[in-house]
């Protein structure tokens, strides 16, 4: 044994993710239907793969810009300003990262001060609060209730801020809850970042992924907002581009120059030829979008009405993202145990919701970025397997 061969003392509140060790099992196993994980089922579309294959034949495979390529940040620019009527700089308030997941952790490395508070959501994304202990600060966790359709009550976040509190995460479309607040909710939030003077994260990786008449509310655009807020976006969700590991940030220039800051001596810059299919999945034609909206439109029906009519799941109709979160109580198991019994007795593999923070105990999520043939098969064996539960 060599006695230096130890992890760093910074990791030593890191846990692996939940979802992972679910992800792992459910490989080992025979015939299982993996509804654990949060990426859709889909290829990105032709044009974005042809993108890459060609930058890459072209020679853009050498170091790009820090921040990105000059042309990708313009349309990305362009694209703040159609959607949200925000003005961004692309040379300085717009940075392209390996995925949101390496905006999260630059926001929290770029802007924390050790002994820092970051209030997080709690069920959240589980990259929140590693990058909030990795970075010295300080999780401090908001809950978000079932009574409360999943959303934080302005009471809820505001009594948990001091004196220490510096910045905020929003996440909506919200993973792993799917809930979507309306302009009402998202206007209250922000009037509260404003008088207590926090930085928000918004990560609004799931801005497109929406359903009936729920609307996304960029942060960004509330009264006061645009100097305080990192908007956190990716390529993954919205293009099915999960491996391609294009995501981006932009919010006011100091704020981004921190983040570059560290950018540069974490990655460099992000893989050229991923860029330009980013580029191109912007500047082509977004009916692979609503056509991929469409079907999980269609999925989260069946998986909504399906799970309701079981005796003892209790589910809210998902608003965005692609995933249900049903209670699971009534089954007389923690979260972890159900996942459990479902990957054994059903052969259908989610993620717990204590996965996601103390106040998911009690929840499973089930990804439905399975094929709608996959999804009532794994609905068939749900509803067999729990029938034996006594
Ligand atoms: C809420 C949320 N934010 C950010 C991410 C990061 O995605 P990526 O790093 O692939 O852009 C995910 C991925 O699951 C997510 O669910």
């Amino acid at each position: 044994m060599v006695a230096h061969l130890k992890p760093a003392e910074r990791l030593k509140n890191i846990k692996p993710s939940g979802i992972r060790r679910f992800f792992a099992l459910a490989q080992g196993m025979p015939d299982v239907i993996n509804l654990s994980i949060g990426e859709p089922d889909f290829t990105p579309p032709k044009h974005v793969l042809d993108a890459a294959e060609k930058a890459a034949k072209d020679g853009k495979t050498h170091y790009t810009p820090t921040n990105g390529i000059p042309e990708l940040r313009t349309a990305l620019a362009q694209k703040a300003n159609s959607d949200y009527g925000l003005t961004y700089d692309p040379e300085s308030e717009i940075l392209v990262t390996v995925g949101g997941t390496e905006a999260i952790f630059l926001a929290l490395i770029g802007l924390i001060n050790p002994g820092d508070e970051v209030l997080i959501p709690n069920p959240g994304f589980v990259c929140y609060e590693p990058s909030v202990l990795l970075a010295g600060g300080v999780p401090v966790y908001f809950p978000l209730l079932e009574e409360n359709d999943f959303k934080p009550t302005v009471d809820s976040v505001t009594s948990l801020i001091t004196d220490k509190s510096r910045v905020i995460f929003l996440n909506y479309p919200n993973n792993p809850t799917s809930a979507v607040l309306c302009y009402k909710e998202v206007a209250a939030l922000a009037a509260a970042a404003v008088e207590r003077d926090l930085i928000v994260i918004s990560d609004e990786v799931y801005e497109r992924i929406i359903y009936g008449d729920a609307k996304h509310c960029c942060l960004a655009t509330f009264s006061g907002m645009n100097a305080r807020t990192l908007v956190v976006n990716s390529f993954s969700k919205t293009y099915a581009m999960t491996g391609l590991r294009v995501g981006y940030v932009y919010g006011p220039k100091e704020l981004v120059s921190a983040l570059w800051l560290a950018h540069q001596f974490v990655v460099a810059c992000v893989n050229g030829p991923a860029q330009y299919a980013a580029l191109a999945a912007l500047k082509g034609s977004q009916d692979c979008v609503k056509e991929m909206v469409r079907e999980f439109d269609r999925r989260r029906r069946l998986v909504y009405n399906r799970l309701n009519d079981i005796e003892g799941f209790g589910c809210m109709l998902p608003k965005g993202a692609f995933y249900v979160f049903p209670n699971i109580r009534a089954f007389g198991m923690s979260s972890e145990e159900f996942a459990e019994f479902l990957l054994k007795e059903a052969g259908v593999a989610t993620a717990p919701g204590s996965s996601f923070g103390s106040y998911g105990e009690g929840y499973i999520r089930i990804s439905y970025a399975s094929s709608y043939e996959e999804l009532e098969e794994a609905l068939d064996r749900i509803e067999k397997a729990v029938k034996r539960i006594k």
